[in-house]
C-alpha cells in the first residue's frame, strides 16, 4: 500500500540532507508509527508521503500513485493530476486538530464531504454518526469543538478525516498537545480502525502511543531509519543508541547516571 525507496530530501541552503535513504513498506490496513525525536526529519517525510514537499532522490508510491519528486518533474497538469489522485486517497491529522471552532462537530464533519465530494446533506449526516460512533463521540455531533475535551476534539479531527473515505490515514503528533492521561483514548480510537482496513501512520515522539497502538514501530534518527519491528522487540529490548534514547535515561548506555 505505501512503499517508500531510498528517499533523499535536503532542504535548500541546508548542510545536511534531513532525509538519508529513507525505506520502508507497508501493507493494507498496517498500523505503523515512525518514533523520532525533535529534528529527526518525521514532519519532512509525512510532508512527502503526501506530494507537499518535493524530494530529491528516491521513490514513493502511496495505493497505487506515485508522488513525484522533484527530479522527476513532468508536466504542470501531469502533476496536478497526480496530486488531485493522491489528495483523494489521504487523509491528514495534526496535533492542533484544526476544527472548525464555529461550526459544530457535525458540521465540521459533513462541510468536505458536501463541498468537495459532492455528497447530498442528509448523506453526509448520515455518514458523519456512524463515524462519530466509530471514535466514541456518537452523543456529541451538536456540540462545539471549545466544548469538548482535547482528546475529543483529536477524535472529531479524526472521524473529519475519515469523512471523505481516504484509504490512507497520516498522523503528525497527534498526542502533543494532550495530557497524558487523554492519550491513552487516542491510541484506542487509531485501534477501533483496524477493522476499516485503512492504513494508518503515526509519527510521534511519543512512545506511549507508539507502544500502545502500533503493530509496527520505524525508529527515525537523524534522517534515516535505524530499527524497526513490533513494538514489544523495538521498544522493549532496543537495539540502537537513538532508540534508547527515545525511551528515556533509564534505557540509555551507563543508564542512571
Ligand atoms: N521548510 C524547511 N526549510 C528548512 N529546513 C527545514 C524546513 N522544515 C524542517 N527543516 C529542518 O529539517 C529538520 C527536520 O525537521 P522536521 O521534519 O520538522 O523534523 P521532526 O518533525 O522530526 O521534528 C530540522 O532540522 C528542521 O529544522
Ligand atoms: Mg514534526
Amino acid at each position: 500500500m505505501i512503499e517508500v525507496r531510498d528517499l533523499e530530501k535536503r532542504y535548500e541552503g541546508a548542510k545536511e540532507p534531513v532525509l538519508k535513504g529513507v525505506s520502508f513498506s507497508l501493507e493494507t490496513g498496517a498500523l505503523a508509527a515512525i518514533l523520532g525525536s525533535s529534528g529527526a526529519g518525521k514532519t519532512t517525510l509525512l510532508r512527502c508521503l503526501v506530494g507537499l514537499e518535493a524530494f530529491d532522490s528516491g521513490k514513493i508510491t502511496v495505493d497505487g500513485v506515485e508522488v513525484l519528486g522533484q527530479d522527476r518533474l513532468p508536466g504542470k497538469s501531469a502533476r496536478a493530476e497526480a496530486l488531485r489522485q493522491l489528495r483523494s486517497r489521504v487523509g491528514l491529522v495534526f496535533q492542533s486538530f484544526e476544527l472548525f471552532p464555529h461550526l459544530s462537530v457535525l458540521e465540521n464533519l459533513t462541510l468536505a464531504p458536501v463541498l468537495v465530494k459532492g455528497l447530498s446533506r442528509n448523506v453526509a449526516e448520515d455518514r458523519a454518526h456512524v463515524l462519530l460512533k466509530q471514535v466514541g463521540l456518537a452523543e456529541k455531533g451538536s456540540a462545539y469543538p471549545d466544548h469538548l475535551s482535547g482528546g475529543q476534539k483529536q477524535r472529531v479531527a479524526i472521524a473529519r478525516a475519515l469523512a471523505v473515505e481516504p484509504r490512507v490515514l497520516l498522523y503528525d503528533e497527534p498526542t502533543s498537545a494532550l495530557d497524558p492521561s487523554l492519550k491513552h483514548e487516542i491510541a484506542e480510537t487509531l485501534r477501533g480502525l483496524k477493522p476499516t482496513g485503512i492504513t494508518q501512520i503515526v509519527v510521534t515522539h511519543d512512545v506511549p502511543i507508539a507502544r500502545e497502538a502500533a503493530e509496527i514501530v520505524f525508529v527515525l534518527d537523524r534522517g534515516r531509519i535505524v530499527e524497526s519491528g513490533p513494538p514489544s522487540s523495538v521498544l522493549d529490548n532496543p537495539r540502537e543508541e537513538a532508540t534508547r534514547r527515545l525511551l528515556g535515561p533509564s534505557k540509555s548506555n551507563g543508564g542512571g547516571a
